[in-house]
């Protein structure tokens, strides 16, 4: 497990997070496909699905998710909140043109919809501001573990550049979600449900992805081990909105 502490980022309440993902913006990553052996028959089978799935996710438009985010500044004067989750959605949709090169490829098709993301959307669409941010960082602490085990299940210098990417980029989303949650102050029962949300979903989320969790050096154990590591530092955040 990473630690979020180990992030330079020290006094939250004054982080610029729209110049962040702005800065970002500018120095995306660039693929090299130059050293890229061909996959296996049985190494696309064992990737294909769940980067399928995972493009499909980290490619969502935001829509509900900006609305929310309006509302909220309109209300608490944060007109700086919108802006910052507008850079956010566009380096999510980054990271779904990542997978789609790779995919691309090695001739992996997308899939205009999967079981996982439907649920997700759907249950990020259940309540305002709020349950989008407890749903999505959820996702977001599952993508770590899931990007660290595909980068090492199979031998494709791309991949690796891929995940590496993106845990750059996810480790900061989870401290941009867990502050919005510590302003949001919410209810310490709250925290029970996403403790609950968390145990749900990793065990979905492993049931239909064991293959590659496995592959890449993941038991059940350790996945649950490091969930629970990120959402315990994810509720501090929560709850004292430091690192
Ligand atoms: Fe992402
Ligand atoms: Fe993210």
């Amino acid at each position: 497990m990473i630690l979020l502490s180990t992030l330079p980022m020290r006094d939250l309440s004054r982080f610029n997070w729209a110049a962040h993902f702005e800065s970002n913006n500018n120095h995306r990553l660039q693929i090299d496909f130059t050293e890229e052996p061909e996959l296996t028959p049985q190494e696309k089978k064992l990737i294909s699905p769940s980067i399928q799935s995972f493009q499909k996710g980290e490619a969502s438009e935001g829509r509900f998710l900006l609305h929310c985010a309006r509302r909220y500044a309109g209300r608490n004067h944060a007109p700086e909140y919108p802006e910052a989750m507008k850079w956010f959605i566009r380096e999510e949709n980054w990271h779904s043109a990542y997978l789609k090169k790779f995919m691309n490829y090695h001739q992996i098709p997308a899939r205009p919809h999967s079981f996982l993301d439907d649920v997700f959307r759907f249950l990020r669409k259940t309540g305002g501001l709020r349950s989008e941010i407890i749903v999505l960082v959820t996702a977001e602490m599952i993508a770590l573990s899931y990007y660290r085990a595909l980068a090492a299940c199979v031998p494709s210098p791309a991949l690796k550049s891929i995940c590496r990417q993106m845990l750059k980029d996810e480790l900061p989303h989870i401290v941009f979600q867990s502050h919005t949650l510590y302003k949001l102050k919410s209810h310490p029962l709250e925290r029970l449900l996403r403790i609950l949300l968390m145990e749900a979903t990793m065990t979905v989320v492993w049931l239909s992805m064991k293959d590659v969790f496995l592959a890449g050096g993941y038991s059940y154990r350790r996945l649950a081990a490091d969930c629970l590591g990120y959402l315990q530092q994810s509720i501090k955040l929560e709850k004292d909105g430091r690192l």
